[in-house]
C-alpha cells in the first residue's frame, strides 16, 4: 500500500486524505521508512501538490500535535513567520512595536535552518533568556506585557519536525506545497487569529524567483481561508542580506538600535516597518496608514524599545551581558568604486563557518561570532576602507572579497 501511494505521486497523480494520512503517520509512527518517504517527498518536490492536497496535509501536520488556543487572553492575536533569511532580525523589532502599539503577539520561532539564522539562536545569544516557556507561561506574559517569543514546543506539530529534519538531508526542501503546509500548520497549531508571512525571494532563501514567491503567497493565502484566519504576505528580497549585521549577538544588538531610531536608512528598517504595519492593521483592524503612523511613532516615543527591554527581562534575559567576540579582523576594499550588491548566501555562509550557526547536530553556536557590514549597497569606497568588520572565536576563514562585494 505504502509503496501504491508513493507511485501514484510518482505518476503526478493527486492523493487523497486517507492516503496522506496513512504514509505520513506511519512515517511518525516509525512504520514507513525514511527512505519511502524521502522518495515521496522527492515526488511531492518534482510533481507538486493540488490545493485538497496541501490542505489535507496542513490538518495531518496540525493534528500531529497540540494546538494551542488563547481564547482567554482578549484581542486578536497576531503572528509572523519569514521563510528565512540572511541576517534577518525583524521579529526582534518588530514583536515589540507591536506590542507597544496595542496589538498582542505570541511569537513562537525556530532555530537556525543550514545558512540562515534562527531568531531563538539570536535570542539565546541574550544570557538568561528562556526560549521554553510553557502554555501557562506565555498566557500570563501576553496578559502583562502583550507579547511574547518562544521556542516552540515539542508537541506543536511534531510531524513537521520530522519531515523537515528529512527534507533537510533529501534537497527537498524548497518545494511549494512543503513549505506552505510547514509553514502554515504551525501558525495555525500555535493559536494565532491573523498572520503575516515574509517570503524571502533570492540566492540567500528557499526561493529563488518571484513566480515561485508569488505560488508560495497565494497557497498560504488559500489555507488561511481554509482555516478561517487572515494571512497576508510581503515578498522581500534576499539577494543582499537583510541589515548589516549577520550573527546572534550582532543582530541583536542591530535589533536595538533600530529601536532606539539609530539605522533608519536601509532594507531592514523598511522591511520592520511594513511587516509591523501590516500586523498593527490586523491587531487593531485600523488602516495600514493609520498603522503606519502608530509603528512609527512608537520608534519615535522609545515605547517599542521600552516594550523590547520589558520583553527581554520578563523572560529573565539580560542584554547589559551580551557579549561580541573580541577578535575582529577589517575586511577592507581592493578597489575604488561604488558597492552594487552584496552577496547574501556568501555573507550567510561565511557567519555560518565563523560558527554563528550549527553544521552538526551537537556543534555549539559561537553567539558572538559574525558579520558586521560596514559599508552598504550604494555606497562610496576608497580603496583600502573597511568593508565589513569580521568577529570571529578561533581562526578565521578564507575570505574572497570579489566573491561577497561587487564594486563597480
Ligand atoms: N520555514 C519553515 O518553517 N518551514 C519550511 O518548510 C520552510 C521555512
Amino acid at each position: 500500500m505504502i509503496l501504491d501511494i508513493i507511485n501514484k505521486k510518482r505518476l503526478g497523480k493527486e492523493l487523497s486524505y486517507g492516503e496522506l494520512y496513512e504514509i505520513f503517520n506511519g512515517y511518525l509512527d516509525g512504520d514507513v521508512a525514511d527512505y519511502q518517504m524521502s522518495a515521496l517527498l522527492m515526488a511531492i518536490c518534482i510533481n507538486g501538490m493540488t490545493d485538497e492536497e496541501v490542505f489535507a496535509l496542513t490538518k495531518i501536520f496540525i493534528d500531529s500535535g497540540d494546538v494551542l488556543e488563547f481564547s482567554d487572553i482578549p484581542g486578536i492575536k497576531v503572528d509572523k513567520h519569514s521563510t528565512g533569511g540572511i541576517g534577518d532580525k525583524t521579529t526582534l523589532v518588530i514583536v515589540p512595536i507591536v506590542a507597544a502599539c496595542g496589538g498582542t503577539v505570541i511569537k513562537m520561532s525556530g532555530r537556525g535552518l543550514g545558512y540562515t539564522g534562527g531568531t531563538i539562536d539570536k535570542l539565546e545569544s541574550i544570557p538568561g533568556y528562556r526560549i521554553d516557556l510553557s502554555d501557562e507561561d506565555i498566557e500570563e506574559q501576553v496578559h502583562k506585557i502583550g507579547c511574547v517569543v518562544t521556542g516552540q514546543t515539542a508537541d506543536l506539530v511534531p510531524m513537521d519536525k520530522a519531515i523537515y529534519a528529512l527534507r533537510g538531508v533529501t534537497s527537498t526542501v524548497s518545494s511549494i506545497p512543503l513549505i506552505a503546509s510547514s509553514i502554515m500548520s504551525k501558525k495555525i497549531a500555535g493559536g494565532a487569529d491573523k498572520i503575516i508571512i515574509d517570503i524571502k525571494v533570492g540566492n540567500g532563501a528557499l526561493l529563488t524567483n518571484k513566480e515561485d514567491a508569488n505560488k508560495l503567497s497565494r497557497l498560504m493565502k488559500e489555507i488561511g481561508k481554509f482555516y478561517e484566519k487572515e494571512v497576508r504576505t510581503v515578498i522581500s528580497d534576499m539577494n543582499v542580506p537583510l541589515g548589516r549585521c549577520v550573527g546572534n549577538a550582532l543582530e541583536v544588538l542591530e535589533a536595538i538600535d533600530v529601536l532606539k531610531g539609530k539605522e533608519v536608512d536601509n532594507n531592514l528598517y523598511d522591511l520592520c516597518i511594513e511587516l509591523a504595519t501590516n500586523l498593527v492593521s490586523m491587531a487593531l483592524e485600523i488602516s495600514d496608514k493609520e498603522a503606519e503612523k502608530k509603528v512609527i511613532n512608537s520608534l519615535k516615543d522609545g515605547s517599542a524599545y521600552k516594550k523590547f527591554l520589558e520583553l527581554v527581562k520578563y523572560q529573565k534575559g539580560d542584554v547589559s551581558k551580551l557579549r561580541i567576540s573580541n577578535k575582529e579582523y577589517k575586511l577592507k576594499s581592493n578597489i575604488d568604486g561604488t558597492i552594487s550588491n552584496i552577496n547574501a548566501l556568501k555573507i550567510g555562509k561565511l557567519a555560518f563557518n565563523l560558527g554563528a550557526g550549527k553544521k552538526e547536530m551537537d556543534d555549539r553556536i559561537s553567539y558572538g561570532v559574525g558579520v558586521k557590514m560596514e559599508k552598504l549597497v550604494g555606497e562610496k569606497v576608497k580603496k583600502g576602507d573597511v568593508l565589513a568588520t569580521i568577529y570571529y572565536n578561533k581562526c578565521l576563514p578564507e575570505i574572497k572579497i570579489d566573491d561577497i562585494y561587487k564594486i563597480d
